[in-house]
Order: C-alpha cells, then sequence, then structure tokens
C-alpha cells in the first residue's frame, strides 16, 4: 500500500474531489457528534472554500490510496500574537485507521508549517481516552487544558429558564456583528477581560482588543458568511460597559449555534451579569431564530463560574476534550521515527 500524501485546494479540485472530501467530512462530524444534523454540502463546501477562518488562513492535505481518499488534514495559520502556531485537524476515515495514515499526513504537512515559521502545532477539542487522544499522546502532543463542552438542547429546556431579568441598576443592549459607534471604546475594552478565563497550560494568547481591532473582526467574520450576536450590559450610573457575550452561527447551518466568549469587567463580578445577559441571548436567540436546535459551547473544565451558569440555563456538560501541543521539531522527529 502506498500512501499518497498532497496538498488539496478546494477552489482549483475537481467536483468528484471535493464531493469525496465533503463525504469524508461529514462522516467524521456524525461520528464524533451524532447527536447534531449532519452537514450539508452546499454550507460546508462555501466554508471549506474561505480561504481564512476565523482564526487565519487554512490549508489543506488529502491522503489517497490508489487516487481514493482516504485522509484529510486541515492547518489554520494564527495571527497576531499566536503567530508562532497552527491549528491541526487530522481525519482519517474510519476503515483505514491504525496504517499510519494520520501520522503520514501530520508529516506532509511540515514542511509548509515550517515555511510558515510555525513552531507549535495545537489541537484542539481531542475527546479524552478517545482514538485522537492516544494518537496525538503516542506523536507527542502534551495535553495543556481541559476542556468541558457544553450543549442546550434548546427546545427541551424549559424557556422559564432564560427569564432571568438584568440585575437592577443595569440595562441591556443588543446587536448583530457592528458594535454601536458609541460603545465601541467600551466594548474593545470589555473583550479584553476574557483574558481573566483560565486556560491552564496553553501557549494560546487571547488578542489584545482595541476599537480597530474590533472593527477588523467584525468586518472578517461578515467576509466569512457568519453572523455574530452580542448582548452588553450597561452600568446604568457610570454607562460602563460591564458585561457581554457573544452567540455565532452560518447562516447555511443555523441550527447549531456557538456560544463564544462571555466576559464581565472585574468590578462587576459576582453580580449575576453573566448568567442575565446569556439568558437575555437565548430570549431574543428564539425570538429570532426558530430554527435553532442546540447551542454548544467550550469552556475550561475548571471554570467552575461559568460552567455553574450554563447549568442554569439548561445546558448539559456532554464531553471532556482537551487542546494538546507539540513543537513541530518534536512531531518532525517522532514522525520521521514511525517511518
Ligand atoms: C486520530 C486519527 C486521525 C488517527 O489516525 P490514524 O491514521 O488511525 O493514526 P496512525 O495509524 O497514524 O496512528 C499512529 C499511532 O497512534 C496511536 N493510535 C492511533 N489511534 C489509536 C487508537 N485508536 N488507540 C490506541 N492508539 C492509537 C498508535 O500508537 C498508533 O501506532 P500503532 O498503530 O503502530 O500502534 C483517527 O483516529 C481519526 O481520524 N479519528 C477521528 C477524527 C479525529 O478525532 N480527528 C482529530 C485529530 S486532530
Amino acid at each position: 500500500m502506498t500512501i499518497e500524501i498532497s496538498r488539496f485546494d478546494p477552489i482549483r479540485e475537481s467536483d468528484v474531489a471535493v464531493r469525496d472530501w465533503f463525504d469524508l467530512a461529514a462522516a467524521i462530524a456524525v461520528e464524533q457528534r451524532p447527536e447534531f444534523p449532519a452537514p450539508e454540502f452546499d454550507s460546508y463546501v462555501e466554508q471549506l472554500r474561505l480561504p481564512v477562518t476565523a482564526f487565519g488562513p487554512q490549508s489543506f492535505w488529502a491522503a489517497r490510496d490508489s487516487g481514493e481518499l482516504v485522509g484529510a488534514m486541515r492547518a489554520i495559520y494564527l495571527g497576531q500574537e499566536n503567530s508562532n502556531s497552527a491549528f491541526v485537524t487530522v481525519n482519517v476515515r474510519s476503515d483505514r485507521r491504525r496504517e499510519g495514515i494520520g501520522t503520514q499526513l501530520l508529516a506532509g504537512s511540515l514542511t509548509d508549517l515550517r515555511e510558515q515559521r510555525r513552531s507549535l502545532v495545537v489541537g484542539q477539542n481531542i475527546v479524552l481516552d478517545g482514538p485522537a487522544d492516544r494518537w496525538a499522546t503516542k506523536l507527542g502532543f502534551a495535553k495543556v487544558q481541559q476542556r468541558a463542552e457544553q450543549h442546550l438542547r434548546v427546545k427541551e429546556v424549559d424557556p422559564e429558564l432564560w427569564q432571568t431579568p438584568a440585575p437592577s441598576g443595569f440595562r441591556m443592549r443588543r446587536w448583530i456583528d457592528s458594535a454601536p459607534e458609541e460603545l465601541l471604546e467600551g466594548f474593545a475594552t470589555l473583550r479584553n477581560s476574557i483574558a481573566d478565563a483560565p486556560k491552564g497550560d496553553s501557549s494560546y494568547q487571547p488578542p489584545e482588543w482595541t476599537p480597530a481591532r474590533v472593527r477588523q473582526e467584525e468586518a472578517e467574520v461578515r467576509a466569512a458568511g457568519r453572523v455574530h450576536r452580542f448582548v452588553a450590559a450597561v452600568h446604568e450610573h457610570t454607562g460602563t460597559l460591564a458585561g457581554f457575550t457573544e452567540l455565532a452561527y452560518t447562516l447555511g447551518y443555523p441550527s447549531v449555534c456557538f456560544q463564544q466568549d462571555t466576559a464581565v469587567l472585574r468590578d462587576f463580578r459576582g453580580l449575576g451579569l453573566g448568567r442575565a445577559i446569556k439568558a437575555e441571548m437565548m430570549r431574543w436567540l428564539i425570538a429570532e431564530q426558530a430554527s435553532v436546535e442546540t447551542v454548544m459551547t467550550n469552556t475550561g473544565a475548571d471554570n467552575v463560574h461559568m460552567i455553574r451558569v450554563n447549568h442554569q440555563l439548561g445546558y448539559v456538560t456532554v464531553r471532556i476534550t482537551a487542546f494538546v501541543e507539540a513543537e513541530t521539531e518534536l512531531l518532525s522527529a517522532r514522525t520521521q521515527l514511525r517511518g
């Protein structure tokens, strides 16, 4: 058996090759999250063909046996504070595992990772004790943070759980994609509070938010065809933007939403704002987007406050995953060893 590893360009590849790629990705998505609807071809391919993701530009590699796709890999090259890092995802067809294909895919990408000056390779959402965990551990990846993956099954949860009003002295603001100009400066300051979230031994550096960077991010989100909803709490007495939460989805896959950053300024913690802003987000979401079935979130497994708030809102912890990291040079040595 000779496995051929080559770059995969989703814009130039034939329709058949793109369809094969989708079939493999969809099978793995269903294997990993059977509780979610399977991805849809058109919206998947639209995202696949984006030159830049939410985290940075992406590249792909295919593993083929006699022309047949048996494995697929994606690397995302992070920007700015994290421009030494790449996020990688490696998928091998379920009937072709333990043949060294995953290792060969990773090995095949390392030249490019080095050329792009990526000294650190990061894997996300690795299910503890699953095949990816064992594979990554064997190759020398270290677990740097455990994460709790939580799901809120919107139609199975009593909406009474989202009836938490704003604490007295605060009022709620909502916006989609672009922060209102009068809130921009306060929002950039507030966004930096996410850096207080526990990050274990992860090397990931949270962004340093400025008004300009907020605007840049908003433009990237729009270009990527995603929708981001924001709810923020304003302290009425001082006008300070005290807390916010952010929820994202793509128009082509609106049944699953991703609850992203939530942060409250240090001086305003412990007042119930976290729960109130997330509850407001749910009220808004179900009023405007009837198709939503699940809201998914990932939080540091030791982030007891956020996890408790999520439970209060009806989220259930479905699995514990890990971020893993390895130096590119270490992987180079390890993947060659396996030959
Ligand atoms: C994780 C995954 C990519 C591994 O691909 P693979 O081609 O099967 O892995 P390899 O054959 O290169 O494995 C190399 C070594 O890793 C270890 N390993 C891999 N899978 C393992 C498993 N299920 N159980 C125990 N050890 C495992 C073994 O030591 C293996 O060497 P060996 O077979 O000689 O013992 C594959 O299981 C997969 O596609 N899983 C679903 C998608 C996924 O979770 N991707 C996320 C990864 S970022």
